[in-house]
């Protein structure tokens, strides 16, 4: 792997991979045992939009790993006032180890990818999500002991966090079920690469897309740059809410899962979400020791 820029571009092989290192990271961490890695190495974080885990997490897990991290938001940067992301690519790539971009246009991020000379790993952008599937997945295997053959349900606005969970459940052999409006459908890409698999299914119907489901997963409905939105969508969304009755359709001691920030009584009751608390917040850090295997995956030199 030289980028993790969606899911889309890794083989099941690197995705389990990396979900192995990062369970192997995190018994480490809890046990005391050092892994500085990335000693001396640098990552840039380039934020183009706010964040709270995505930060904290990859600044304290590159800290961890030996090596440092610096912030560097657009109103900081040239990239606010025009510079083209080509330009900052190539300079970056003669002080950095890696970047870390969160931003809205996917092309930005394969750009940045395209000029550089250095890993870039995706933070979040309007089409994917991959960092948070990584701990997502990690999550559901930490409970359940595997992926292969259950059933992941997702609730809501097809979504970077739809787009992310259709190809790291397909890849991982998991059974995708997605409800979504129709007007709101996932990203045509993920829809062709998931149609032909029998273990996809997509409906409007949440009761239906909820039967039998191992995990249910929702996200915000109105997600961040859709702000001047957000009223029709909350009309759009009315019904899938993930709540009691909902849940009732999946499987006794279902899994619920939300990538945060959640909006309680939107797209999740208090009640469900409080009931998951633990498994949220372990999904959360997760975060941490999937972002560390993926830093470690894709910046560690070959002598290392
Ligand atoms: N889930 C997630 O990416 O959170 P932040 O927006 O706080 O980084
Ligand atoms: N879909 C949400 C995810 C936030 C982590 C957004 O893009 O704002």
């Amino acid at each position: 792997m030289k980028h993790l820029l969606k899911l889309l571009d890794c083989s099941t092989e690197e995705i389990i991979g990396l979900l192995d290192l990062a369970d192997q990271l995190k018994y480490e961490r809890k046990h005391n045992i050092s892994h500085r890695h990335l000693e001396g190495k640098n990552l840039g974080m380039i934020f183009q939009k706010s964040s709270t885990r995505t930060r904290v997490s990859f600044e304290t897990g590159m800290y961890q790993l030996g090596g440092q991290a610096l912030f560097l938001s657009n109103r900081d940067l040239q990239i606010g006032r025009g510079e083209p992301v080509q330009d900052t690519a190539r300079v970056l790539s003669r002080y950095l180890d890696g970047i870390m971009i969160r931003t809205y246009e996917q092309k930005e991020v394969e750009d940045l990818a395209n000029y550089g000379s250095i890993p870039i790993i995706n933070g979040l952008t309007d089409f994917c999500h991959p960092c948070q599937v990584l701990a997502d997945l990690m999550t559901i295997r930490e409970k359940f002991a595997v992926l292969e053959g259950l059933k992941m349900c997702y609730i809501g606005d097809g979504n970077n966090m739809a787009n992310s969970l259709i190809v790291g459940g397909l890849k991982t052999g998991m059974r995708v079920s997605i409800a979504t409006p129709v007007d709101y459908r996932p990203d045509a890409e993920v829809m062709a690469f998931a149609e032909p698999n029998p273990n996809f299914f997509i409906t409007d119907d949440p009761m239906k897309a909820a039967e039998n489901a191992d995990v249910v997963i929702t996200d915000t409905w109105a997600s961040m740059g859709q702000e001047a939105e957000k009223e029709v969508r909350m009309k759009a969304f009315q019904g899938y809410q993930v709540n009691d009755e909902l849940l009732a359709a999946a499987k006794p001691g279902c899994m619920v899962q939300h990538c945060l920030p959640a909006y309680r009584e939107q797209e999740i009751t208090t009640k469900v979400f409080e009931e998951h608390a633990n498994e949220i917040f372990e999904e959360a850090e997760n975060r941490l020791h999937a972002q560390k295997a993926v830093m470690v995956t894709l910046m560690s030199s070959k002598e290392d």
